[in-house]
């Protein structure tokens, strides 16, 4: 499907579902976001641990380059080996090289059933278990496995003060889940006996089914309202970090343990993208805190989960980019051959230094 920069993402994904077809890039944003904006950031989201970033979406572009010249390569092609894959240097660039102006997209097929869960686990742990068991377990269909923590329905409900808490309990940890497919499977029969499995292995300790698409829109309301509850607190640190899979639990062990110490006062939450070994590690100061009180904890909290994530050789940005917001920290780890050439790249695209200077380069 070919659409222009300024398409809204949700526009792109209903026009595609007309057709029967699934453009999966899905995010809170999705309903305000623009594709080219989506390009230019790699955009991610939910459902990236079945069909890839915005990188993995994209089979061609068109665009503006610094000196006027419009490169058309707005190829529909699946499979194109003809020498270097110039498109991927403009996918997550971040408006530095040229300027998006249209995008061919890769499609699927829509999934015709869709089983969505609210599930319990004792911890973070459990839920990277959980996670590895519904890889083997969920015939490569699991769509989406979001984690969350117990604080999480206290913001949403701030955000949205009528939601209710599906689970009649309160847990250690949540996860929502989602499988989805078409054609010879029951896909809902599949959750269930997924959860089960779960239940013997005494990694699920409770959970709750959608029983129809309202139900589903809930338990994903709860996880896109715990984002804008978070807004509703003030400024605060937002982190969007990975490391492999293998170490998440760990690392978030440690680096909560260390904010807990040194910034007491301090709510952190951690959510995210676990199948990707990707978490939003957010550190928000108490409510009633002043603008340079929070200047100055955001910036220790920063160095407190930098500092663990070092350790972890993990990256700063696994799914929102760098910006302005962490040019430096990003300058600062940037091996010395990587710099160069990133900026070989921008001085043969950009020599003048006219697109979005300040950010990358
Ligand atoms: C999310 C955004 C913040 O996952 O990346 O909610
Ligand atoms: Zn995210």
């Amino acid at each position: 499907m070919v659409v222009e920069a300024g398409c809204i993402l949700s526009a792109a994904k209903e026009r595609a579902a007309e057709d029967g077809m699934f453009f999966p890039l899905a995010l809170g944003a999705q309903g305000s976001c623009q594709i080219g904006g989506n390009v230019s950031t790699n955009a991610g989201g939910i459902n990236v641990l079945r069909y890839g970033m915005t990188r993995d979406l994209v089979l061609g572009l068109e665009v503006v380059l610094p000196d006027g010249k419009i490169w058309d390569g707005l190829s529909t092609l699946r499979k194109d080996n003809r020498g270097i894959d110039l498109k991927q240097l403009f996918v997550g660039s971040e408006g530095t090289l040229g300027i998006v102006t249209a995008a061919s997209l890769k499609l699927n097929p829509l999934p015709a059933q869709r089983a969505t869960a609210l599930v319990a686990v004792a911890s973070l742990d459990d839920a990277v278990a959980l996670y590895r068991l519904a890889r083997r377990e969920c015939c490569d269909l699991m769509s989406a496995f979001e984690f969350m923590p117990p604080t999480a329905f206290a913001l949403a409900q701030a955000a949205m003060p009528d939601l209710v808490m599906p689970l009649s309990n309160e847990y250690q940890a949540y996860v929502l889940m989602e499988i989805s497919g078409s054609g010879l499977i029951d896909v809902a029969d599949l959750m269930q006996r997924f959860l089960e499995l779960g239940l013997e292995r005494s990694l699920v300790l409770d959970g709750v089914v959608a029983a129809s698409e309202s139900q589903a829109r809930m338990l994903w309301n709860f996880r896109e309202a715990m984002v804008e509850g978070q807004v509703k607190r003030g400024r605060h640190l937002r982190t969007d970090v990975s490391v492999p899979l293998s170490n998440l639990a760990a690392f978030v062990r440690e680096a909560e343990l260390q904010l807990a110490a040194e910034l007491p006062e301090c709510l952190a939450i951690s959510y995210g993208h676990v199948g990707d070994g990707n978490v939003h590690l957010n550190v928000l100061p108490p409510v009633q805190t002043s603008e340079a009180e929070r200047h100055a904890i955001i910036k220790r909290a920063k160095s407190i989960v930098n500092g663990v994530l070092a350790d972890y050789r993990g990256s700063i940005s696994a799914e929102h980019g760098i910006g302005r917001e962490k040019m430096e920290e990003f300058r600062a780890a940037l091996p010395p051959v990587q710099a160069a050439m990133l900026a070989a790249v921008k001085a043969a695209l950009d020599p003048e230094g006219r697109m979005n200077p300040g950010v990358l380069f």
